[in-house]
């Protein structure tokens, strides 16, 4: 993994109050862990199968964990992200934080390292679809810079009743 994508995590737009972080590569070990806070997040969540099927398709694929320590070896995933890359653009599929561990910055960490990532693969525009009734993830994308430049009907399976409509969202990516 490029040493630049975790430098985003250094840097000093990041929160205080934020733990220091690690992105690394998703394994196929990382799953069932990632599928635990998947599960919980989403009321539709991916299956296992999604995210075998994402790291085959060599989609970008990254976990974020507290960096390590003596004391603790091995941390727990606290998010995670994955992007399709296009040509001259990327495409955001998936970005999770845990729920014990949202409001702290985290998203804006692996928005800002997936950004140095675009930058890197000279990808400069980003792509999402966010649900319509995801006024959180609407509101931190927003703010992170991203425009709301379309919808589309339909994009989404719902629990019960008609399917939802997707809010599609772009940002250029500061080079
Ligand atoms: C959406 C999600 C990824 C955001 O993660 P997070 O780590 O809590 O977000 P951050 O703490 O990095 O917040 C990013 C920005 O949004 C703001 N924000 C966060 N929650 C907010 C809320 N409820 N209302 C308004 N602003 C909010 C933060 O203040 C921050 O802004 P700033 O950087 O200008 O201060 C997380 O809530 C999540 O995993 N939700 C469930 C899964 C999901 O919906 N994913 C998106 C699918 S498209």
């Amino acid at each position: 993994m490029s040493a630049l994508l975790n430098e985003a995590l250094d840097g000093p737009r990041g929160p205080q109050s934020a733990p220091a972080t690690r992105l690394q590569p998703m394994q196929l070990a990382d799953v069932p862990e990632v599928l635990t806070i998947e599960r919980e997040v989403y009321a539709l969540p991916w299956s296992e199968g999604n995210f075998i099927d994402s790291m085959a398709a060599g989609y970008v694929a990254y976990v974020l964990r507290p960096v390590p320590s003596l004391r603790e070896p091995k941390t727990p995933i606290l998010g995670y992200f994955l992007a399709m890359k296009g040509f001259e653009e990327m495409h955001l599929l998936n970005i999770s934080v845990a729920a014990a561990a949202q409001g702290q910055g985290l998203a804006r960490q692996m928005l800002d390292a997936l950004c140095r990532l675009c930058v890197e693969q000279n990808c400069p525009q980003l792509w999402l679809e966010v649900r319509l009734s995801n006024q959180r993830a609407r509101e931190v994308y927003r703010r992170y810079g991203f425009r709301e430049v379309g919808v589309r009907r339909g994009y989404y399976p719902v629990l019960q009743g008609p399917r939802e409509d997707a809010c599609l969202m772009s940002l250029a990516v500061p080079q």
